[in-house]
């Protein structure tokens, strides 16, 4: 798999697997399936109850564990430094790690007003050597420039909404700016896929692909990190399998096209949207 190297010079997989909403034994098999199929990131959050998961099918999977990237995410009730801290130790406890590659800030809750505190949590949990990287996900522009003018540090990666129907180009701008990955959350656009968009239903017929195979190599040339998340052992393997052909620019920028301001899959504008 190739690798993304990242601001504070660490790598992550270029793709990662997306975990949510895999729980319990069916959850573990699906994500053992995926290690088993050559994923090597699994992304989860303490929100998606499934830390346990994530740990056991690394367990079961047999794999080095310097061979595999795990995140997760702390969520907004635990906002604020010290608990943030305390979350990111209670998520290596429920994996049973000693230490993730990952932690991101969830959600940034504008109305609390604690992402700035948080992402100090962050910086020292890293220090503590407790995590790895660290980084946020739904940030804006606007927080981002914040918790860096507070702390000096730049996030490794902002983990945000991306797919043919948002494709987040001042959002991906702004990280080239910075030095920030984009990690794509619903990468292949969940329920509102476009795979029967001529854009993304022509280059796989003229590529001999599936429209999904479209999606995340257009993800990939435009350097961002997608996440697709597949119960399926076979479209786990597919969703890998993206390295043998390469889209045109005309190709790109026809599916980049099909973006639209309301294209976001719920009302997620982190400005607004909440989670705690
Ligand atoms: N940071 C955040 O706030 C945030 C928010 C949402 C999601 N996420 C992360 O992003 C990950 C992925 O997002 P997502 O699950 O919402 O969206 P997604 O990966 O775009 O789509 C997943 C859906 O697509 C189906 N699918 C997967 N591969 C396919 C293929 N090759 N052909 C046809 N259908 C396919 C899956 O079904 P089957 O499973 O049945 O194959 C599933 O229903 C999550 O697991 C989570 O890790 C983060």
């Amino acid at each position: 798999m190739e690798t993304y190297t990242l601001n504070d010079a660490h790598t992550l997989p270029v793709i990662g697997f997306g975990t949510y909403p895999l729980r319990g034994e069916a959850g573990i098999v699906a994500m053992t399936s995926a290690l088993e199929a050559g994923y090597r990131m699994l992304d989860s959050a303490v929100n998606y109850r499934n830390e346990y998961e994530v740990g056991e099918a690394l367990r079961r999977s047999g794999l080095p564990r310097a061979e595999v990237r795990i995140a997760t995410k702390v969520p907004g009730r635990d906002h604020g430094r010290a608990k943030a801290i305390a979350s990111v130790e209670a998520s290596l406890e429920v994996m049973g790690l000693d230490h993730v590659d990952l932690a991101l800030i969830h959600w940034p809750n504008p109305s609390r007003g604690r992402y700035v505190d948080t992402w100090v949590g962050l910086v020292e949990a890293r220090e503590r050597g407790l995590v790895t990287s660290i980084g946020v996900s739904n940030f804006t522009a606007e927080y981002l420039q914040e918790i860096i003018d507070a702390t000096g540090v730049v996030p490794a990666v902002n983990q945000i909404e991306l797919h043919p129907r948002f494709p987040q180009e001042e959002m991906r701008a702004a990280h080239a700016e910075l030095g920030i990955r984009t990690e794509s959350w619903s990468p292949l656009g969940k329920r509102n896929a476009a795979y029967e968009e001529p854009a993304v239903a022509g280059a796989a017929a003229s590529h001999d692909v599936t429209p999904a195979q479209v999606i995340l190599r257009w993800q990939l040339q435009l350097g961002c990190l997608p996440l697709p998340k597949s119960a399926t052992p076979e479209r786990q393997r597919a969703n890998l399998d993206v390295f043998g052909f390469e889209l045109t620019q005309a190709e790109m920028t026809a599916i980049t096209a099909l973006g639209r301001p309301d294209g976001r899959l719920f009302d997620g504008d982190p400005r607004t949207h909440e989670e705690m």
